[in-house]
């Protein structure tokens, strides 16, 4: 086979949020193509399970626990992560919390603001800095890749914190396409849609959401973590060397029904 654009060997990849839903999702695909690992999240206990799971693919896997929203911690994160796996080429900015708990706009706390905003986008600022920072001093360039949400785009109702913080997640990752690209560094938002993980656990199991959003998503399904496999490959492979600045909708159809 000649074309094998998409064989990650060789490379490093941090997925923040790397432990379970999407994030693992993405970096089990991402192992199976080849790629070496560093996950990130806040509980020890999850990061260990899916290690093991990453490890069985036969490359190097590195898990932290590293808490998104500290800057500090994603600073001493990163410097560790490259010393002990020589570079990263490519990360992806994943790590994330739900909004508020289906309150309305004029009942959410401002500490449930706050939290959401710490996580969702003071966290990916911090982690995306710390990428910007390595990629544009070494050969190479590198990827990044942030998970938004079609909350960004769609007027989530009861749930103004996290789209904000998920619509500014674009903003960040156009600015870095522009800025970044003359050291080779592309960036691109993913958008999911209605994904079947811990964060949507109380959606799965209310009847008024079965009856009134499932048969909204025309492929009549939730989506899985492994339906973002193909994707993250695609970010993190030479496939993807001159796309940057997208936002990639991954939902089943649900944003254009
Ligand atoms: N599920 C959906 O329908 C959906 C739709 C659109 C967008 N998204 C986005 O997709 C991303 C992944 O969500 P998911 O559905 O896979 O949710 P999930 O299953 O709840 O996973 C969230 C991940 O983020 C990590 N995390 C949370 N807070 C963290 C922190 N402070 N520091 C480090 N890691 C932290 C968690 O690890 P620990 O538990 O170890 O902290 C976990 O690995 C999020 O950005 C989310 O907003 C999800």
């Amino acid at each position: 086979m000649a074309y094998q654009p998409f064989d990650l060997s060789g490379k490093v990849i941090l997925v923040t949020g790397g432990n379970r839903g999407i994030g693992l999702g993405m970096a089990d695909a991402m192992a199976q193509a080849g790629a070496d690992l560093v996950i990130w999240g806040s509980n020890a206990e999850r990061n260990a399970a899916a290690k093991t799971r990453l490890e069985a693919h036969g490359n190097r896997v590195f898990a932290q626990q590293v808490d998104v929203s500290s800057e500090q911690a994603v600073v001493d994160g990163f410097a560790e992560a490259v010393t002990a796996m020589g570079r990263i080429d490519s990360v992806f900015a994943n790590a994330g919390v739900g909004g508020a708990k289906n309150r309305s706009f004029m009942e959410t706390p401002s500490e449930d603001y706050r939290r959401v905003l710490s996580v969702n986008l003071d966290g990916v600022f911090f982690t995306l800095r710390e990428a910007g920072r390595h990629m544009s001093q070494r050969e190479g360039g590198g990827s990044l890749v942030a998970t938004a949400s079609l909350a960004a785009i769609e007027g989530a109702a009861r749930n103004q914190a996290y789209a904000a913080t998920k619509g500014a997640v674009i903003s960040m990752i156009r600015s870095c396409a522009v800025e970044l690209a003359r050291y080779g560094v592309r960036a691109n938002a993913i958008l999911p849609g209605w994904i079947a993980t811990d964060m949507t656990a109380a959606a799965q199991e209310n009847d008024a959401f079965t009856r009134k959003v499932l048969p909204r998503v025309p492929a009549r399904r939730w989506g899985e973590p492994e339906d973002f496999g193909g994707i993250a490959v695609y970010l993190a492979s030479d496939a993807s060397r001159y796309h940057s600045g997208d936002t990639l909708v991954i939902d089943g159809g649900y944003a254009v029904f």
